[in-house]
């Protein structure tokens, strides 16, 4: 029997789950930075709780930035048209850099910001997301670390929203629909 919040909403991955998986991805991510300093670059305003928790499980020097994107009016993603609202505000050249999501969905958000910072010419760039959706995938893009791997699921909390609400929700809900509001 799936755990439930005191809003009535359905647990997917509880407090402890996430903070065990952030702690875990810190590790490695750690092991494979080899002791060089890192800029992660938050995707504003999901990722915000999963960065601040993330950087603080990575044993390396991090600085921080942050990007906003929208995609052109909702329901009409898979026209793959994003746009960039917030720019980096620190050049990333030469720098070993960690693009840091909440969600990895269709792709477009991403692989749109990876060609982008590529052009930047980074030392490194790889992609943390705290969760997958591989099967909603429309670009081929894959992050390097990958918090948990869900199904075609509408999830919320821990930065996760359904119309700006319930991003400060401590565990990742089901958004069922008995729950619209
Ligand atoms: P993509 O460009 O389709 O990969 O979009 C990823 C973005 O869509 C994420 O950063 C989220 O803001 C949003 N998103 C995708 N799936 C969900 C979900 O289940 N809950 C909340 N936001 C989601
Ligand atoms: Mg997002």
């Amino acid at each position: 029997m799936a755990s439930t919040t005191n809003q009535g909403l359905e647990v997917l991955y509880t407090r402890e789950q996430i903070a065990k998986r952030v702690a875990e991805m810190g590790a490695q991510i750690t092991r494979d930075l080899h002791g060089e300093n890192l800029v992660m670059i938050g995707v504003l305003k999901g990722a915000a709780p999963f960065l601040a928790d993330l950087s603080r499980a990575i044993e390396v020097d991090a600085t921080f930035d942050f990007v906003a994107t929208s995609s052109y009016g909702r329901g009409t993603r898979t026209s793959g048209a994003v746009k960039l609202i917030k720019d980096l505000d620190a050049p990333i050249e030469g720098k070993n850099v960690l693009v840091v999501e909440d969600i990895l969905d269709t792709g477009l958000t991403l692989a749109y910001l990876r060609k982008l910072f590529l052009q930047h010419h980074p030392k490194t760039l790889r992609i943390a997301t705290l969760l997958d959706k591989p099967s909603r995938r429309i670009e081929t893009i894959e992050a390097d670390y990958v918090g948990f791997s869900i199904p075609n699921l509408f999830v919320i909390g821990y930065g996760m929203d359904y119309a700006e609400r319930y991003r400060n929700l401590p565990d990742i809900c089901l958004m069922t629909p008995d729950h619209p509001e």
